[in-house]
């Protein structure tokens, strides 16, 4: 059984909450009161925050992330202009994150999977699939066996290098939902 630590308390904490707690795992949130302070208590960390605040959790809890899987769950949209990324061009959010976690092993997963479509299981009549990047294989394998215990598939995406196509693939799929092109119910599916 897997001991989870969620930073956030909002749609995507919840509803990855609801995943894990269904699988058999325990999930503890940190909301952005206690965020600074917090006792870091689960083997596993998900950041299922806003890009900008990672930044600030990372300073305050870098040697308590050490050694765990850490796994960032954001699509770093500029969202001024909805028309970039804020990540440096060919990199990802979650490349910059390994950088400054070298002792961690991260993650990227959850970005491409609208809260709605975690909650219930279903995009559309498709069964919703997690996509999976990051370069350690028996983390990724262990948040794939937790997803799937969760009722959920997921699939193991590559490399952390991949990171930046999932970044991708969630900034277009925010960008159609945003402007009321699909909804926030919908999004791309996979088909295996
Ligand atoms: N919504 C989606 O369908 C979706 C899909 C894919 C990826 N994502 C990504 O998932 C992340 C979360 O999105 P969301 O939709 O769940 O946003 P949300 O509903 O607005 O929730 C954000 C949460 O982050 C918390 N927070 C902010 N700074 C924090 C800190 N320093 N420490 C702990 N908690 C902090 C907020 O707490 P307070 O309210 O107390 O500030 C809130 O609980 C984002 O990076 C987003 O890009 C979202």
């Amino acid at each position: 059984m897997t001991n989870y630590t969620i930073f956030g308390n909002g749609n995507m904490a919840t509803a990855i909450a609801g995943v894990l707690t269904k699988g058999g795992a325990t999930v503890e949130h940190i909301g952005s009161e206690e965020s600074a302070t917090a006792t870091i208590n689960g083997d596993v960390v998900i950041l299922a925050v806003p890009y900008p605040a990672v930044e600030g959790i990372i300073a305050n809890h870098k040697a308590a992330f050490a050694g765990k899987n850490i796994i960032d769950i954001t699509n770093p949209l500029d969202f001024n202009t909805f028309d970039s990324l804020v990540v440096p061009v060919g990199s990802s959010a979650t490349a910059e994150i390994q950088a400054q976690l070298p002792e961690s092993r991260v993650l990227k997963a959850f970005n491409t999977t609208f809260a709605a479509t975690l909650a219930t299981g279903k995009v559309g009549d498709l069964s919703t699939t997690v996509l999976v990047a990051g370069d350690d294989e028996a983390a990724k394998t262990a948040l794939i066996t937790d997803v799937n215990a969760g009722g959920l598939d997921a699939i193991d995406a590559g490399s952390l290098k991949r990171a930046h196509e999932l970044e991708a693939v969630g900034f277009l799929q925010l960008t159609l939902a945003a402007s009321e092109k699909i909804s926030w119910t919908g999004g791309f599916g996979v088909i295996k």
